[in-house]
């Protein structure tokens, strides 16, 4: 991967679909603000914000202000103000085709502007259920259709989740492929573009400490496990028809998953690795209808009083599972999925915990290594090993740490944050950080047969706040 980022020269159309939502307001905004100030952004960019809301072009660039203000610390005003005058509001109905004439017009009166026939990208950052409407109708306008010729590129960027189950992403891909080549499709995984998240193929395949043990021999369990303070409360019409599974699980969790166990790939192209990514997921045990009694399911207290969910909602809000691989290097290794909202704590991490070293051998006392990714907060790689404990025990020994952590290196002050990596990526037309069809695909197929088992399993209520290891075991007294 190439460190140092290329100014993109190109005149770029971003045409963002639910310009005011959460997404937007709290990711893509920030995002985009910052790679404008880092020079990133294609010089000639127009952003074209398509909402239903009721905005000018003056109320909407100071909402945008404010979803700025509220993530970065005293932007440049200078800066803000340069970025804000790219924007340009359309109020439309994403199920109306009138709305999507004006689109063109406005496009076209883009290219206009810059004298040339633009790069297009339309980013749908709306709920998967308004996909298809938005697809069809882009399409219907010839808006899919790019240049020609010399003329920019058209590309799309969807947003997880990818469909809802097996058969509805299969069906939103059909769509897709019609509408665009390979090549012009973004599935966007923000946590594929996680910088700590990329660290783990990097860390994997260049240190010979870990590599060769990299096995069922020498692992005994993994945790995958993305914990989040924060409820539902500003999304719930969006969360609740999903739940956790599909919102995190069939995605980021499954993500940092096929990272921790795929094989060494073919050359590091975006190919080769979306393959080897792909191959870990094909190999997940399918969960029947026996284990799948042993997932657990929590919805946390006030849930159901959240705006947009269902009253009676029965939406999981946590889940925790054990997933196998069937191939003969993690063979009968247990790699736990956990997440869940309203937790006590804010956290992502994966733990590699390794077998003790005795090995069987019973004459010391047994002691485990174990390997921890903090994805987030607070990015590292830490080791827990053993030593002896200073003193005249030759025996006692006490546990020690190894630790890189991000935030203590001056090079990695500034991580990018993934909405950056993920427009960026898509603007330079790299694909390694997003999901093929193969990938989402072999996901849904884990996914989809624990969604339709997994109805009898106990949805156990859990106070806001409660830590994860209580929500297991209050579930297992159950
Ligand atoms: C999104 C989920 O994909 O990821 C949210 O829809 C979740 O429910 C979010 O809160 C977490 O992302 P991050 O980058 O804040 O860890």
């Amino acid at each position: 991967m190439n460190s140092t980022p290329k100014p993109i020269v190109e005149p770029t159309v971003l045409v963002i679909f639910g310009a005011t939502g959460d997404l937007a307001q709290n990711k893509l905004y920030p995002a985009l603000f910052d790679l404008f100030t880092k020079g990133l952004l294609p010089q000639k960019i127009a952003i074209l914000a398509f909402a239903r809301r009721d905005f000018s072009d003056e109320v909407y660039r100071k909402f945008v202000q404010a979803a700025i203000v509220a993530k970065k610390n005293n932007p440049d005003p200078v800066q803000l103000v340069n970025f804000l005058s790219s924007i340009r509001y359309i109020k439309g109905i994403f199920e109306d085709d009138a709305s999507y004439r004006t689109l063109a017009d406005v496009l076209a009166s883009a290219d206009k502007a810059f004298n040339v026939c633009a790069n297009k990208l339309f980013y749908l950052a709306v709920p998967p259920s308004l996909y298809e409407n938005i697809l069809n109708r882009l399409s219907r306008s010839g808006l899919t259709i790019p240049c020609g010729g010399d003329g920019g590129w058209t590309r799309v960027l969807v947003e997880k989740p990818f469909g809802t189950n097996s058969e509805a992403a299969r069906r939103l891909d059909r769509l897709l492929g019609k509408l665009f080549n390979e090549t012009q499709i973004f599935r966007i995984d923000h946590y594929l573009a996680k910088e700590a998240i990329q660290n783990i193929l990097v860390f994997r395949f260049s240190n010979a400490l870990f590599e060769p043990i990299w096995d069922s021999k020498h692992i005994e369990r993994i945790e995958i496990r993305m914990f989040e303070k924060e409820t539902a409360a500003t999304r719930g019409a969006f969360y609740d028809p999903l739940g956790a599974l599909r919102d995190v699980g069939q995605n980021h969790l499954l993500a940092m998953l096929s990272l921790i166990a795929m094989e060494y790939p073919k050359g590091f192209s975006a190919t080769a690795i979306q393959k080897e990514r792909a191959k870990v997921l094909k190999q997940l045990v399918p969960i029947n209808s026996i284990s799948v009694k042993k997932i657990i399911k929590g919805q946390y207290a006030g849930y159901k009083q959240e705006k947009g969910v269902a009253p009676e909602s029965n939406t999981e809000t946590f889940f925790s599972l054990i997933a196998y691989l069937r191939n003969s290097r993690w063979r009968g290794v247990p790699i736990e999925l956990t997440a869940g909202k309203a937790l006590g704590e804010s956290k992502t991490e994966i733990h590699v915990h390794f077998k003790d070293v005795n090995m069987g051998r019973g004459d010391i006392e047994c002691h485990r290594n174990t390997l921890t990714f903090r994805i987030q907060p607070n990015e590292s790689i830490s080791i827990l090993f053993w030593v002896k404990k200073p003193g005249f025990d030759n025996q006692a020994v006490h546990p020690q740490t190894l630790s890189f952590n991000y935030h203590d290196s001056s090079e990695t002050k500034m991580l990018p944050d993934a909405y950056e990596r993920v427009l960026y990526d898509c603007v330079r037309g790299d694909q390694m950080l997003f999901a093929s069809t193969e990938e989402m695909e072999a996901a849904w197929k884990f996914i989809t047969p624990i969604l339709e088992k997994w109805n009898k399993n106990p949805l156990k209520t859990y106070a806001p706040g409660t830590p994860f290891d209580q929500i297991i075991s209050n579930h297992k007294n159950l």
